[in-house]
C-alpha cells in the first residue's frame, strides 16, 4: 500500500508500505524524516506521532487505551493524532495520507 507522509514544512514522501507492518516501520524503512520511533514501536515514546488525514480516519481502527494515554503526553495533539507504530498497514489504507507534527521536524 502507498502511504503519503507530509512533513510540517509541506515536504511529501510517498512510500510503499508492506501489509502487516506498522505505518511507523514503513516510515523508518524509507527514511522519512520526523518519525524517530525511539521506543521501537511499543506505544511508549510518542516520537512516531502523526495526524491521520480526515478522509482516512474512519478506515483506521481506533486507538487502544495505552496508545491514547501516550498521545496525551505528545506535543501538538489534535483530534486526529495517532501513534504511527500502532497503525497496521492493510490494503484498505492504500493511498492514506498522514501529516507530521511541527515538533517532529
Ligand atoms: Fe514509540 Fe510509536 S515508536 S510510540
Amino acid at each position: 500500500s502507498k502511504i503519503k507522509f507530509i512533513e510540517a514544512s509541506g515536504a511529501e514522501h510517498v512510500v510503499e508500505a508492506k501489509d502487516g507492518q506498522s505505518v511507523m516501520q514503513a516510515a523508518m524503512d524509507n527514511l522519512v524524516p520526523g518519525i524517530v520511533a525511539e521506543c521501537g514501536g511499543f506505544a511508549n515514546c510518542a516520537t512516531c506521532h502523526v495526524y491521520v488525514d480526515e478522509a482516512w480516519g474512519a478506515k483506521v481502527p481506533p486507538p487502544e487505551p495505552n496508545e491514547k494515554d501516550m498521545i496525551d503526553c505528545a506535543f501538538h495533539v489534535q483530534p486526529n493524532s495517532r501513534l504511527s507504530c500502532q497503525i497496521t498497514v492493510t490494503p484498505a489504507l492504500d493511498g492514506m495520507v498522514v501529516r507530521l507534527p511541527i515538533s517532529q521536524t
